[in-house]
C-alpha cells in the first residue's frame, strides 16, 4: 500500500468504506483491478451487481475542437436536438436539454427518456426584447414552450443506433405552460397567493428518480423567466414530479422539499425505511438539505408513495458542527430572537419553504460553494456533492464533498465529512456539476466552467468542458481521468445509463453560447445537414463493454 493510500484508508476507520475495503483487499497492496474486486464486496454487502467496466478506456486530453470527443472505442448517437419533432401531435424538443433519466420499456433496447429543459435564448429561439424592454406574448410563449422537459421513446435500431420513435404513444412535452398543483405546508398558503394549482415549470435543471418510477425536476434559475412572464415567482424554485407514462398522473410542486435555486433531488432510504432527498441549492454561499419523509416507504403502494414527499422534515448541514438543522418554524423563530422584520416574514412552516434560503442561514446552515449535483453512493451511501466553484472565496475551480453519514444511515442527524476530490490542474477537471455512479463504484463527473471563460486565463489549461470518471472505491480513489470533451461553449450534463450500464445518455447544453452573430456561429455542432445554427440535444453514447 503506497503512503497516499494508506492515508486514505485511514479516513475511513469506523465507516462503512473500512469495512468495503477489508473485506475487498485485505491489508495488502491494492491490485490494479481493485476497483473489480470491491464491487464484489459491495454486492455482498448492499447487494449490487458489477454491470460494466467504465474503466476500460484510454483517457483523453483536453481539446477545444467542436465536436463531443470520445475516449476510443466509444461513439455517440444523436437522439433528439431543440426543435425536433417528439411525436404525432408535432410537439417539438425543448432548448437547452439537461438531466436525463432512462425509463426502459424493453431492458437496454427501448424506453422512455425524460429530458430536462433548462433555459431558453433570445438569439437562437425567440429573439429579443422590444424597444421598451418587454417580449411579445408569442415570444413568452415560446419561451415557456422550450423550457420544461420531454418525454421522448427512443430505441437501439438492428444496426444498434439509437434513434427517436416519433410515432411513440407516450411521448409528449410538460412545458412552461402545463397545468401543475402543489402539495405540501405551501399549498393554498397565504405565502403563495393562495394558490392550489399553478402554471408550467421552467428552469429544469438536474433531477432524480424516485423508488416508484417517476421523475423529480428541479427548478432552478426560475426568477427571470417568472419576471419575463409575468409569473408569480413563489410558484417556482421547487422540485416537480412527473410520470412519464401516465399523463393521469398529475404533475405536482412538492412544497415540504422546499423553494430555493434547485439544482437536483437525489433520493434514498433511511435505515428504518423513510425517504430522505438531498438536494442543492446553486448560488454562491448556498447550503445543502435533506428532505425525510415522515411517513415509511411501501414498496407495494407503488405510485401512491408519492404522498410521502408531502410530508417530512426539511433539515439544512451544519458543517461546523456536523449536524443536520430542522427547518421548522419553531427553529426559526427561535433563531429570530426579537427581530421583529424577520419574525413577521416567519409565520408559518410555508412561510419557511417558500423562503427557504433565508431561513436555512437563520438556523445555522452552512454557506458553501455552489452546491449542484448530489448522488448517493449504492455501495457505502456516502453522500457526494458537487461544490462548483465560487469566486467569492478564492474558490475557483471547485471540489466534491463526500458526506458520511453517521452509522451508514441516510436518517442519521449527524455527520462527518471530507474534501474527496479538488478540481484544479494537479486532478484535471475544474467546475464539477452533475455525477452519476455506475456499479463500479466511479463516479461519472461532468464540469461547468461558464462559457465566457472556456479556452482562457486559469481556464485555459483544461480546454472545453469535459466528462471524467473518479473511482470512488479502490487503488485509483479521487484520480480523475478524462472520458469526454464537449463541443464549443457546451456543457455537458445530465448523465444517465441504462440499466445494464451498455448506454449512456447525455445532454449536450448550449453549444456557441457566446455567438452574438448568427451568420457567425462559435460552434455548429451537431454538424447536421441543413442546420443554420448549432442545436443542443441528447446524445447516446456505447461502446461499454462486460
Ligand atoms: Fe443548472 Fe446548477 O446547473
Ligand atoms: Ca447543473
Ligand atoms: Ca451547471
Amino acid at each position: 500500500m503506497t503512503e497516499l493510500n494508506r492515508r486514505k484508508f485511514l479516513t475511513y476507520v469506523g465507516t462503512g468504506v473500512t469495512a468495503l475495503t477489508v473485506a475487498s483487499t485485505g491489508l495488502g497492496t491494492f491490485a490494479p483491478r481493485a476497483e473489480a474486486k470491491g464491487v464484489e464486496a459491495a454486492s455482498h454487502l448492499f447487494g449490487f451487481q458489477k454491470k460494466v467496466s467504465g474503466l476500460n478506456f484510454n483517457p483523453i486530453t483536453p481539446t477545444d475542437k467542436d465536436d463531443l470527443v470520445l475516449a476510443k472505442g466509444y461513439k455517440y448517437d444523436v437522439v433528439a436536438a431543440y426543435g425536433d419533432v417528439i411525436n404525432k401531435n408535432g410537439d417539438t424538443f425543448g432548448f437547452n436539454n439537461d438531466f436525463t433519466l432512462y425509463f426502459p420499456i424493453d431492458g437496454d433496447n427501448r424506453g422512455l427518456l425524460w429530458v430536462n429543459h433548462e433555459y431558453s435564448s433570445e438569439l437562437f429561439v425567440h429573439g429579443a426584447r422590444n424597444a421598451n424592454g418587454k417580449y411579445t406574448p408569442a415570444q413568452i410563449e415560446k419561451m415557456l414552450y422550450t423550457q420544461g422537459g420531454s418525454i421522448i421513446e427512443v430505441y437501439r435500431d438492428k444496426d444498434g443506433v439509437w434513434r427517436m420513435d416519433t410515432n411513440s404513444k407516450y411521448a409528449r412535452r410538460i412545458t412552461g405552460l402545463t397545468p401543475f398543483q402543489l402539495t405540501g405546508p405551501a399549498k393554498g398558503s397565504n405565502t403563495v397567493g393562495s394558490a392550489t394549482n399553478v402554471q408550467g415549470t421552467f428552469a429544469n435543471c438536474s433531477g432524480g428518480m424516485t423508488l416508484w418510477g417517476t421523475v423529480l425536476s428541479a427548478e432552478e434559475n426560475f426568477e427571470d423567466t417568472a419576471k419575463d412572464a409575468g409569473l408569480n415567482d413563489t410558484h417556482y424554485g421547487w422540485i416537480v414530479e412527473i410520470d412519464p407514462f401516465d399523463p393521469n398522473f398529475k404533475p405536482r410542486k412538492h412544497t415540504a422539499l422546499g423553494r430555493f435555486n434547485h439544482e437536483n433531488a437525489a433520493v434514498g432510504l433511511t435505515n428504518d425505511n423513510r425517504v430522505v432527498v438531498y438536494m442543492g441549492d446553486d448560488k454562491k454561499d448556498a447550503c445543502v438539505y435533506k428532505f425525510i419523509s415522515k411517513n415509511k416507504y411501501v414498496a407495494s403502494r407503488g405510485k401512491a408513495n408519492a404522498d410521502l414527499l408531502e410530508e417530512g422534515t426539511l433539515y439544512v448541514a451544519d458543517m461546523g458542527k456536523g449536524t443536520w438543522v430542522p427547518l421548522t418554524i419553531d427553529n426559526v423563530r427561535k433563531a429570530a430572537k426579537d427581530k421583529k422584520e424577520i419574525l413577521d416574514k416567519y409565520k408559518t412552516q410555508a412561510d419557511v419553504v417558500v423562503y427557504c434560503h433565508e431561513a436555512a442561514l437563520l438556523v445555522g446552515g452552512t454557506p458553501t460553494d455552489r452546491p449542484e449535483d448530489v448522488e448517493i453512493s449504492p455501495f457505502d451511501k456516502t453522500v457526494f456533492i458537487a461544490h462548483t466553484n465560487n469566486d467569492k472565496h478564492g474558490n475557483f475551480h471547485g471540489h466534491i464533498t463526500r458526506f458520511l453519514e453517521s452509522n451508514d444511515d441516510l436518517g442519521a442527524l449527524t455527520f462527518d465529512f471530507e474534501i474527496f476530490a479538488a478540481g484544479g490542474k494537479q486532478s484535471g477537471f475544474s467546475a464539477p456539476d452533475n455525477l452519476t455512479f455506475d456499479s463500479l463504484g466511479n463516479l461519472w463527473t461532468v464540469t461547468d466552467i461558464s462559457s465566457s471563460k472556456l479556452n482562457s486565463g486559469i481556464y485555459k489549461h483544461f480546454a472545453n468542458n469535459g466528462m471524467f470518471v473518479i473511482p470512488t472505491i479502490g487503488e485509483n480513489t479521487g484520480e480523475a481521468f478524462q472520458f469526454a470533451s464537449a463541443p464549443r461553449e457546451a456543457e455537458l450534463t445530465g448523465p444517465s445509463f441504462t440499466p445494464n450500464e451498455t448506454t449512456l445518455f447525455i445532454s449536450i447544453q448550449h453549444p456557441g453560447e457566446e455567438t452574438d452573430d448568427l451568420k457567425k456561429p462559435t460552434s455548429m455542432w451537431p454538424h447536421r445537414k441543413g442546420d443554420s445554427i448549432p442545436r443542443p440535444g441528447v446524445v447516446a453514447i456505447t461502446g461499454f463493454k462486460y
